[in-house]
């Protein structure tokens, strides 16, 4: 049987869709005509589709990515800065995005570590003062690690950041406190704590 690239989704999916765009639309509105350049980070892109519910692979909706570039807004993005470390799920949103979406010119699709890309991005916005970023966040369990957030003490930028504790740090904090190092170390890189 066929099956998705991005075997998750559900009602709350569609949720957390609009919600983010409304918050982003009104971001726009709020920064239009200050001159900044502003920049719109992915750091899970996906593939640009997901299930309207789990296991379903006909039942589609557009990912955040799609979504954000297909706004229809008299002030947009200078750059889309798209993550997604597998690469054949990078690969299909290059190929829907080169299909569908405008501004192909200043979307940036990148199979990489999204921590490697928060600390890239860190350092630039350290080095052009008149850039500013959205950056969408939204992980598998625990793949941030505190040090790619840390990185942007100081800086001007707006972040949402789900952490989906259910599958990630509630099964790591054991109640009888037996934690193996291994986890220790991941709840470490986690949390920012030593
Ligand atoms: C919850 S999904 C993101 C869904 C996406 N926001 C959307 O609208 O379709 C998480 C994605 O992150 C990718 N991923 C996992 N680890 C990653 C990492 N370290 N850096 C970048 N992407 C990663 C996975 O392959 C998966 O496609």
């Amino acid at each position: 049987m066929a099956k998705h690239l991005n075997e998750f989704g559900g009602h709350w999916t569609e949720d957390k869709i609009e919600i983010f765009l409304k918050y982003l639309y009104a971001y726009l509105q709020i920064m239009k005509d200050r001159g900044f350049e502003l920049i719109y980070f992915d750091g899970f892109a996906g593939c640009g589709t997901i299930q309207k519910e789990a296991g379903n692979i006909e039942a589609l909706i557009e990912s955040v990515a799609i979504r954000v570039l297909a706004l229809e807004h008299a002030q947009r993005f200078s750059i889309y800065y798209l993550v997604e470390k597998d690469k054949q799920k990078a690969n299909q949103l290059e190929s829907i995005i080169k299909v569908s979406q405008k501004d192909q010119d200043k979307v940036y699709i990148v199979a990489e570590d999204c921590n490697e890309k928060l600390l890239g991005l860190a350092n630039y916005l350290r080095e052009h003062r008149y850039s500013r970023a959205l950056c969408f966040i939204d992980p598998f369990g625990m793949t941030i690690n505190w040090n790619s957030l840390a990185a942007f003490e100081g800086l001007d930028l707006d972040m949402w950041l789900l952490v989906p504790t259910g599958i990630g740090v509630n099964r790591l904090l054991q109640k009888k406190g037996e934690i193996p190092d291994a986890w220790f170390k991941k709840l470490e890189a986690f949390l920012g704590l030593t």
